[in-house]
C-alpha cells in the first residue's frame, strides 16, 4: 500500500475526491495532509477522515524539519490540491519526480504567480476564451512549468460567471486527478 501526502490551502474538494477514490482502492492511502492555512476546510476533512495533518506557517516553518516529517510518511507521491504557496526548492529537490500539481486552466495559458482559484476563472472569462480546462503536471522550481501529465478541456459558455466555470472545472478535476495519481503510483511500483 503506497502513501499519498496532500498539500492544500482551501476547501479541499480535490482532497476529498482523492481520499474517496483511494478508500475503494488497494493501491494507496492518503497518509498526511499539509496546509498553510489553519482555517482551511481541508483540515475539517482530515479530522473527519481521521487523517493526520500538519499546519505550516511561513514565519516559523523550517524546510529541513518539514522534509524529515514528510519522509516519515514515505510518500509515493506528494499531491498539491489547491496549495497556494510555491513549493520550496529544497522540497522539490528532495522528492524528484514525486510532486504533482493541478491547475484550473490549460497551461501555459493562465498560469504563473497570482494565478490561482477564482483569479484564473476571472481571467479566462475576461479574455473571452471559448475553452478552458485542467492541467495536471509535475512540480519543478518554477511556478506552473513542470512537465504536463494530462490536460482535459471544457467549454466556457458566453454568459458563464467565475463560479459556474469553477464548478465545471471542479468536475473535471475530481474525475481526472485521482485517476492520474493511481496511474503514476502503479507505474512506480
Ligand atoms: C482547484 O480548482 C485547483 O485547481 C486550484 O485551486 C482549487 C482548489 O479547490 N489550484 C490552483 O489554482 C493552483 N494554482 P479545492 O480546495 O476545492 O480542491
Amino acid at each position: 500500500m503506497q502513501s499519498i501526502i496532500i498539500f492544500a490551502s482551501g476547501t479541499g474538494t480535490n482532497a476529498a475526491a482523492i481520499i474517496a477514490h483511494f478508500k475503494k482502492n488497494p493501491v494507496a492511502r492518503v497518509s498526511l495532509i499539509v496546509s498553510n492555512n489553519p482555517n482551511a476546510g481541508v483540515l475539517d476533512i482530515a479530522r473527519r477522515e481521521d487523517i493526520p495533518f500538519l499546519i505550516i506557517d511561513r514565519a516559523t516553518f523550517r524546510e529541513t524539519l518539514l522534509i524529515e516529517q514528510l519522509k516519515d510518511y514515505k510518500p509515493g507521491l506528494i499531491v498539491l490540491a489547491g496549495f497556494m504557496w510555491k513549493v520550496p526548492e529544497a522540497i522539490v529537490h528532495e522528492f524528484p519526480g514525486k510532486i504533482i500539481n493541478i491547475h484550473p486552466a490549460l497551461l501555459p495559458a493562465f498560469g504563473g504567480k497570482g494565478m490561482y482559484g477564482h483569479h484564473v476563472h476571472e481571467a479566462v472569462i475576461a479574455a473571452r476564451e471559448k475553452e478552458s480546462g485542467i492541467t495536471i503536471h509535475y512540480v519543478n522550481e518554477f511556478y506552473d512549468e513542470g512537465n504536463i501529465l494530462l490536460q482535459a478541456r471544457c467549454r466556457v459558455e458566453a454568459n458563464d460567471n467565475p463560479d459556474e466555470l469553477a464548478s465545471r472545472i471542479h468536475r473535471l478535476e475530481h474525475f481526472y486527478y485521482p485517476r492520474v495519481i493511481e496511474y503514476l503510483l502503479q507505474s512506480n511500483s
